[in-house]
């Protein structure tokens, strides 16, 4: 194996997915000057410790980013307290849950069929923390918690932990519902904004540092356009027990390269955040009913089919349904819906699309109408090869990312690292 083998694979992909359309609900991209950053010095660096605080030398301007990161992610969420440390998101729920709970407790959290992801369950991370799972009871005609039986549960079940969010996630979910029984039986909120990070930064879907949680975890690389990367946010009261968590507790250094993308993400969602979620969600929605007049099973049509980046479709055969569309360079994946067989996890019935990548390629409603008939043809039989030839030719147009301050990389190149 030779450098040019890997770098020859790497220029391949990068081919492949400029002329494919991905619609995978938890991936986005990054704009040119958040690129460039990745590849910079701070990389090979370490910086364990806070800011202003470190274990090591020669962290003068990274304490300066770091900081700037920090104070930015405040302004944005309007939070209380950050920690940029983490390095994804399920790092980030492992510190909260770390900070937040003893071996033997209860963690009330959505099962995966449901929508809950995988570090949410005792594979993953409860597992990592000895927890015991109390399930969310979910409502699957409506595709959400089903409030009542939730109070009833946490007075019953008294958990340690509430955790909102999730991976399938189509719904704000109940947060202001479950403060009061949280209140009294003595559980903490938390919330896992892995998805949805970007939609709350442009205050387009819900507002849990509002609405009453403790915690807020997530990711900042699905809606939120940044680097591959985590985060979690606090009230000032969790901010010792947080960071703590975060480290000693389960970062040793943290990426600082990725911290550096992640500020510039920050100031341009700052900018343009507003307008990059409220497209996000019409353009999902408006995938959903395109697809829906097609014929096909997308959940919750009575409800608009979505108020975020995603819509859940039943197929029946995702596993194969998703490889034919693969073929048409149509990048998706299958998903688990309510009614599947919990225990075969890799023959689902559904599959989920998100809207954030092709929006931040400039696409709007038409572009999804679009979007919805590739995808009929391939789904309805139409040989993927023949469709693939019009997805290069529709993608074509759609290569810029927008949303960020220049295509042009102009005042933001950097010298050859
Ligand atoms: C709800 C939820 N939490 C956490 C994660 C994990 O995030 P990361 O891949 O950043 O560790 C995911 C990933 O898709 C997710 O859907």
């Amino acid at each position: 194996m030779r450098v040019e083998d890997v770098t020859r694979s790497v220029r391949e992909h990068h081919k492949w997915f400029s002329e494919s359309l991905p619609l995978i609900a938890s991936e986005n991209i990054t704009s040119p000057a958040v690129r460039q950053l990745l590849a910079s010095d701070f990389g090979h660096r370490y910086a364990e410790g806070k800011v202003g605080q470190r274990y090591y030398q020669g962290v003068k301007y990274i304490d300066q980013v770091e900081q700037d990161a920090i104070d930015l992610a405040l302004k944005l969420f309007k939070a209380e307290h950050v920690n940029v440390q983490p390095v994804s998101g399920v790092n980030a729920n492992i510190a909260a849950f770390f900070a937040l709970s003893n071996r033997n407790d209860a963690l009330m959290a959505l099962d995966t069929s449901h929508g809950g992801h995988i570090s949410h369950g005792t594979k993953s991370v409860a597992g990592i923390r000895h927890l015991r799972i109390v399930k969310h009871p979910f409502d699957s005609e409506e595709m959400n918690i089903d409030t009542d039986a939730m109070i009833a549960t946490i007075y019953e079940k008294k958990p340690k932990i509430i955790l909102f969010g999730a991976s399938v996630f189509l719904f704000p979910h109940p947060i202001r519902d479950a403060r009061d029984a949280a209140r009294e039986v003595g559980a903490a909120i938390v919330y896992d904004s892995a998805h949805v990070l970007g939609l709350i930064a442009g205050e387009q879907f819900q507002d849990p540092l509002r609405e009453g949680v403790d915690v807020m975890t997530g990711s900042t690389h699905k809606t939120f356009p940044g680097p591959q990367h985590g985060i979690i946010f606090s009230t000032k009261a969790l901010a010792d027990a947080i960071d703590e968590a975060v480290f000693p507790g389960t970062v040793s250094n943290h990426h600082l390269h990725h911290v550096a993308g992640l500020a510039v993400t920050l100031v341009e969602m700052l900018e343009f955040g507003k307008a990059y979620a409220q497209q996000t969600i019409k353009n999902a929605k408006t995938l959903g009913a395109a697809l829906y007049n097609s014929g096909f099973n997308v959940l919750c049509p009575k409800k608009d089919f979505t108020e975020s980046h995603q819509i859940v479709m039943d197929v029946g055969r995702a596993s194969a349904m998703a490889l034919a569309l693969e073929k048409a360079n149509i990048i998706t994946n299958k998903n688990l819906l309510p009614w599947d067989d919990h225990n075969a996890p890799e023959n689902p019935s559904g599959l989920r699309f998100g809207t954030q990548e092709l929006t931040r390629l400039g696409m709007k409603e038409a572009q999804m109408r679009v979007v919805a008939k590739l995808i009929t043809r391939v789904l309805n039989g139409e040989a993927p090869e023949k469709v693939k030839k019009d997805v290069v030719e529709f993608k074509k147009d759609y290569q810029e990312v927008e949303y960020c301050f220049s295509h042009e990389l102009g005042a933001y190149q950097f010298p050859a690292w």
